[in-house]
């Protein structure tokens, strides 16, 4: 038996496998956010991490390469020192994943990386299309088994491609794992913004009160991207903007935000509620969707490599939902999502209910703005609550000014970690609260099936091209405007209290 302490066995390591290693995830998020947590001091003792992937490297060659993820996305955190001692803890093997002699050599490798407790983290940042093939050879080489330290597997989105592969993939991952081992990601459940959306609503005793029907007009949720899909077209052109984010990180917002409180921080009472919330949703009947669902593209996405030059992928969404509970009913709430955007900006607008009685004699033309609290997920993190004051020296003028907070001012800059940091953390120590649990999967490719399969059916509502830069489709403004309303941008800019015009 090999050791990697001098001839002693270890008492206890931890070993993070990670299944394509030589990709893109790796260098730009997992290593930089692992080498972030041993520059905190956050990682266990005996920590090492095993690449796997078919790219023939050394270890020497795989350090190289992700030590450039590191110096391009850790930013300011890299340090030469701190990354010498870090690298050491990387290995790297090449082989097929369904190799049973490839998989021999990860098995010795990772005999002579771990202690006699050996915990172990698998990580799937494969194609998801290696997912399945790869969780049954790690139950065929007995890998999953928590005789000597824990086995815990997290798996990467997409989780499916809609609901019956997405249960497929629940039930080959159950046939080797326990639920408590499986620890599905959805990185904006890790941004410190989305997390302290229950600690807003729940740590505070003066919002709550007022976060329903009877004081909510609607609430909106934009998730926007300047960028294009850039040279993911392979992947984009079949799964398009309601598989990439709608299932997951817009659906997950929407549950944080209008959840009811769970008894405790638990993951499985905060997964519960979210569970029996995205089960409140309202599906989308097939006659509605014409008109409460919109698709885009942007213009020039079918030239984009990796693209039919015929799709109608849509890289825009937005679509009007019902929650059918006691304290949203009647509530519409506005979710939209696109890629080639006027800015990259991921927002959560609750906006008021308007005063039942205005008695200010206002001047001509002027009304009362509706109080909107703003939930800044990203860029500019933090929140602002949006009320009516009097414009000093006039009669009786009201202009909307803004109580706001930011991380950065807050906390200083540099304060928001990585939310992989958080994740990879989280599973380590076995809290599952900001993963993703099969119920809820489940629920949300249900809700979206239903709108992306009437797309495929109908041409209602048409596919509109918008112009790059541009807000997205016409369509997205006549969405709100048949309610009487329209989409709020607040969290774009860094915000100063100035009084609005
Ligand atoms: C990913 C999607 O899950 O989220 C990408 O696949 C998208 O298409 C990304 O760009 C957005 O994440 P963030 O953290 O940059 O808002």
């Amino acid at each position: 038996m090999s050791s990697t302490w001098g001839t002693e066995r270890l008492s206890e390591s931890t070993t993070v496998v990670i299944f394509g290693a030589s990709g893109d995830l790796t260098q730009r998020k997992l290593v930089p956010a692992l080498y972030r947590l041993h520059r905190k001091g956050r990682l266990p003792e005996n920590f090492s991490v095993l690449g796997y992937a078919r790219t023939q490297m050394t270890d020497e060659e795989f350090r190289a390469r992700v030590e450039e993820g590191v110096r391009r996305y850790a930013g300011a955190s890299y340090e030469e020192e701190l990354w010498q001692s870090f690298s050491q803890r990387l290995h790297y093997v090449a082989g097929e994943y369904l190799e049973h002699r490839d998989l021999a050599r990860v098995a010795e490798r990772l005999d002579a990386l771990e202690g006699v407790v050996a915990n172990r983290l698998y990580y799937l940042a494969t194609a998801p299309a290696a997912y399945e093939g790869i969780v049954r050879a790690i139950g065929e080489m007995g890998w999953a088994r928590e005789a000597h330290g824990w086995r815990r597997i997290i798996v990467e989105k997409p989780f499916g491609h809609d609901l019956a592969s997405a249960r497929e993939l629940n039930r080959v991952l159950h046939s080797v794992f326990g639920e408590h081992q499986v620890y599905r990601i959805d990185h904006y459940l890790g941004k410190e913004t989305a997390q302290n959306i229950l600690f807003f609503r729940f740590a505070n005793a003066i919002f709550e009160p007022i976060w329903n029907r009877n004081y909510v007009d609607h609430v909106q949720i934009t998730v926007a991207e300047d960028e294009d899909i850039g040279h993911r077209g392979r992947y984009y052109d079949q799964a398009g903007v309601l598989r990439d984010v709608f299932q997951n990180h817009l659906l997950q917002l929407l549950a944080l935000v209008a959840m009811e409180p769970p008894v405790s921080f638990d993951a499985d009472a905060v997964r519960n509620e979210k569970a029996k919330l995205l089960k409140a949703i309202r599906p989308l009947r097939p006659e509605e969707i014409g008109r409460y669902t919109v698709r885009g593209q942007y213009e020039g996405y079918r030239n984009a490599p990796g693209v039919d030059p015929e799709s109608t992928t849509p890289t825009f969404a937005a679509v009007r939902l019902y929650i059918d509970n006691w304290r949203w009913k009647g509530v519409p709430f506005y979710l939209r999502s696109g890629k080639g955007l006027a800015r990259k900006v991921s927002e959560i607008i609750v906006s008021f209910q308007e005063p039942p009685h205005v008695m200010f004699p206002l001047p001509e033309g002027l009304g009362i703005r509706p109080n909107l609290l703003a939930l800044c997920i990203q860029p500019h993190e933090g929140m602002h609550l949006r009320f009516e004051v009097k414009v000093p020296d006039t009669l009786s003028e009201t202009r909307s000014v803004h109580m706001s907070f930011h991380y950065e001012d807050a906390f200083g800059p540099g304060s928001l970690p990585e939310a992989y940091e958080r994740l990879l953390l989280d599973a380590m120590h076995g809290d599952a609260s900001l993963f993703t649990r099969s119920d809820s999967i489940e629920i949300a490719w249900d809700l979206i099936d239903r709108i992306a399969e009437a797309w495929e059916r109908s041409d209602e509502p048409p596919l509109e091209i918008y112009r790059r830069g541009s807000w997205g489709p016409p369509g997205s403004e006549k969405l709100l405007e048949q309610d009487g309303r329209r989409w709020i941008h607040s969290c774009g800019a860094k915000f100063h209290a100035r009084a609005e015009d």
